[in-house]
């Protein structure tokens, strides 16, 4: 083959490449329209509006089906604006409570809050503070046993306690220890009985001890109230409390102060255990009870009273210890004098020295209730 011959050859190629570069654009140019024309909706399709923030559960059903947020959103703020309910009552349409901060809780809906004082507080801290009185307690029983016994009896009576004075201090101790082993168990028992006996038994129990915790409250309130009327009038603080004070009556060493009929410490749990205590604990457990007229009895309100309640049954169970310890095991002849009424002489001189000066002066009666006929003899 020539030279002409191969150029005129490159020049058929070329060309037949530009013929077949052209056809196939011409083709992608004319398809063009056709594609787009098949993705855009079809005719008389009206597209919906974008979703919006603050658009109603059922604007939102057709913005974008299936989601349910502003629902759920209005559930969460109904403590802020209450939601509708066909429920009758109060606070029926509040789902979830509003936001607040409770001393010791982070800033979070009032039932977390609530529960966060309970859990975090209350529980830990009053278990400690019951637990480290009760070591003491022990302790003081350890080193210094029993106090008191040092005198012989005399067999020469005085009467203590009256017995409607024993009546209405029995009736109030009674509810008392029902109230505190029935309220320890709802407050401990999930951690330290529940991994013991199960959760059948424990669930019995804790139905049972909350319905006793119920009844035993009123009981208590009243028998409290005419404990306090009752003992008043020898609870007074008088000068000779002050150097007992100061000693804390000879309780750690030295000779024990003498004092009235009760001692200060007996004067100080009368004023701070039984009387502000016992009416912070009353109060707020009637209003759990909801035996107060005139309140709403709202979950905020039971939140509270019941941090209250709490708090303030712990403290007295706390002072009440150390009352329990003494009139049982802690001191001679104390439980026999509120069992029977009746002390030895020398018992009264060795514990309340004022008290028996004042019998043997003849300024308090030493028998100051009828006393009991002596027991029938056979025959007479
Ligand atoms: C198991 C529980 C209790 C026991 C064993 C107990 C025992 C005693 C004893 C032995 C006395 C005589 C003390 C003395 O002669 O000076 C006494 C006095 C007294 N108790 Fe109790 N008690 C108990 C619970 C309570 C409760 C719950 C309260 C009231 C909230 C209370 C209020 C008083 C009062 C006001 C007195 C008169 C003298 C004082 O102020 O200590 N007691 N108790």
């Amino acid at each position: 083959m020539g030279q002409s011959s191969a150029i005129l050859l490159r020049c058929m190629l070329a060309m037949t490449l530009a013929a077949l570069c052209c056809a196939a654009s011409a083709q992608q140019a004319a398809s063009a329209p056709a594609s787009a024309a098949m993705k855009g909706p079809p005719a008389g399709f009206v597209a919906p509006p974008e979703p919006q923030p603050n658009e109603t559960n059922a604007q939102r059903a057709k913005t974008q089906p299936g989601n349910n947020a502003p629902f759920w959103r209005q559930v969460r703020q109904s403590g802020e604006n209450e939601g509708f309910s066909t429920l009758p009552g109060a606070e029926k349409g509040v789902l979830i409570q509003r936001f607040v901060q409770y001393p010791g809780s982070r800033v979070t809906n009032a039932g977390e809050a609530w529960r966060q004082v309970r859990d975090r507080w209350i529980i830990p801290y009053g278990g400690a503070l019951l637990f480290i009185v009760l070591l003491a307690l022990a302790l003081f029983y350890w080193r210094k046993g029993p106090i008191g016994g040092h005198e012989p009896d005399t067999g020469r009576q005085i009467e203590r306690f009256t017995p409607f004075e024993r009546a209405a201090h029995w009736t109030n101790a009674i509810a008392f220890v029902l109230l505190a082993v029935s309220g320890l168990v709802m407050a401990f028992g999930k951690a330290l009985l529940l991994p013991l006996i199960g959760h059948t038994l424990f669930g019995w129990l804790t139905y049972a001890l909350k319905n006793i915790h119920n009844f035993a409250g009123p009981l208590f309130a009243v028998s409290l109230l005419v404990v306090i009327v009752t003992f008043v009038r020898d609870e007074m603080f008088e000068s000779a409390d002050w150097a007992w004070l100061r000693r804390f009556g000879g309780l750690f060493g030295g000779a024990e102060v003498p004092p009235p009929r009760f001692n200060a410490g007996e004067k100080v749990l009368f004023w701070i255990g039984a009387l502000a205590l016992g009416v912070v604990v009353v109060s707020s457990g009637l209003v759990l009870d909801k035996l107060l007229p005139g309140l709403d009895y709202l979950r905020g309100d039971m939140q509270l009273a019941h941090m209250v309640h709490a708090t303030a049954a712990v403290l007295m169970m706390a002072a009440f210890l150390g009352h329990i310890y003494m009139g049982t095991i802690g001191m001679k002849g104390a439980y026999k004098a509120m069992r029977h009424g009746q002390v030895d002489e020398a018992w009264a001189k060795e514990h309340h020295a004022l008290w028996y000066e004042d019998i043997r002066a003849g300024k308090i009666p030493a028998q100051r209730s009828q006393p009991e006929p002596p027991p029938m003899t056979r025959g007479a």
